[in-house]
């Protein structure tokens, strides 16, 4: 008798949920790839800087968790989170001026899930749902698999004009908003526009999903109180320990009113169960040692520097017509080319002389503005970015 042997398989046609047409990849994200070579200047990334990663203090860290609590760490273990974590966390919120209980924190694998949880939780097909113009991509990434239908928030210098929410925030489900050094244009929002925004959604009734992975990279002075202290009973916040520790440890966390919190931990329990064990008691340690304290004013020191570098740059190389952001905090310069041009194009050509950035319209849910540009400043060496500036300069001077 022979043993049978598997044949060769024909082919099988795949047949995806229909929402998943909205999850497309974009042209831009393969000329970026091209830009990845070592001696293209990259302002495209959008990551944290890798010096900043605080290395030892984690292998020390995962170390003693390991040889004090191994078990315990390689375990299953609860869907809202590790204990000490929600509670260091929550004594953390409440300290910024946002009152919160450890029941009120459910511990996520990073921002970016907790985007997914809140669009499984609350984005129906065609829901209306606020976004600032522009606004995160991979926040749209998120929402758009459930098909809401998108009201867009103006923005000015100011980020958030509070205003326009008497039109577009009547009926609407909920607003999402980046208000600390957005992704991508680096503004930040103040305390009266946070004030605007919270009395509009009561005014209104809809919920606030705040983003908030960048607040801690201030640059001279912390920012205003979250949203979630303006606006308890009706805020999800989101944050992320990407930018402050490291992003593949894929730690973050969402506090909100406890209601919204036990919906979001059972959408978590089917997607992963829990956040990595391990992960989150070395991210005690770390926190409970103290580490932030230290090491978060080199963090902000570093990226102040590399912002004055790009800013200076942009000031000097920059031709008539051309506007940008002076961010105060965070990674990410926003640049206006003259009316008409298309960044795309800028690219397309600036990367055939090795300098990348991100085209703009990629962050519009509606009606892109072609002639924007995001640079991201604070993985380039400070003469490489003068170097890329200046060639950007001369691409958009058509020199
Ligand atoms: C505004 C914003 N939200 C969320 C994320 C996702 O970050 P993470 O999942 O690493 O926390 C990012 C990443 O760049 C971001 O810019």
């Amino acid at each position: 008798m022979t043993t049978p042997e598997p044949a060769s398989a024909p082919s099988a046609t795949l047949r995806p949920a229909r929402r998943t047409a909205a999850v497309t990849s974009s042209a831009v994200r393969e000329i970026l790839k091209l830009t990845q070579m070592p001696d293209v200047i990259s302002l495209a990334g959008g990551l944290p800087a890798p010096e900043s990663f605080p290395v030892d203090a984690l292998r020390e860290a995962f170390d003693h968790v390991l040889a004090t609590a191994g078990t315990k760490a390689l375990q299953y273990s609860l869907t809202e989170g590790e204990p000490g974590l929600r509670a260091w966390i929550a004594e953390r919120e409440t300290k910024a001026g946002a009152p919160t209980k450890p029941e009120e924190v459910l511990v996520v694998a990073s921002s970016q899930q907790g985007l997914d949880l809140i669009a499984k939780a609350f984005v129906e097909p065609e829901s209306p749902t606020i976004v600032e113009s522009p606004t995160y991509l991979g926040a749209l990434q998120a929402f758009s698999v459930f098909g809401p239908t998108y009201r867009l928030l103006p923005t000015d210098e100011g980020g958030a004009i509070p205003e326009a929410l008497d039109d577009i925030g009547p009926g609407a489900s909920f607003m999402y908003l980046t208000p600390n050094f957005q992704n991508p244009t680096g503004r930040l929002i103040s305390a009266e526009r946070r004030a605007q925004i919270a009395d509009a959604a009561r005014r209104h009734d809809f919920w606030i999903v705040e983003d908030d992975p960048y607040g801690e990279l201030w640059y001279e002075s912390a920012p205003p109180p979250s949203l979630r202290a303006w606006a308890p009973e009706r805020t999800i916040r989101l944050c992320s320990f990407s930018k402050v520790l490291a992003p593949g440890l894929r730690l973050g966390y969402i506090t909100g009113p406890s209601e919204a919190i036990q919906l979001l931990v059972r959408l978590k329990q089917a997607t992963d169960l829990q956040t990595a064990t391990l992960t989150q008691l070395a991210a005690v340690r770390v926190f409970e040692g103290g580490l932030l304290e230290r090491h978060l004013p080199a963090v902000r020191a570093r990226y102040a520097s590399a912002a004055r570098v790009i800013l200076d740059a942009l000031a000097t190389s920059m031709p008539e017509g051309v506007t940008w952001t002076r961010p105060v905090g965070g990674m990410f310069v926003w640049a206006t080319l003259p009316e008409g041009m298309d960044a795309a194009e800028i690219l397309v050509r600036s990367a055939a002389r090795k300098v990348a950035f991100v085209p703009g319209a990629a962050f519009y849910a509606a009606d892109p503005a072609r002639n924007t540009a995001r640079m991201s400043f604070v993985t380039v060496p400070e003469a490489k970015l003068r170097e890329g500036v200046a060639i950007l300069g001369d691409v958009i001077a058509g020199r």
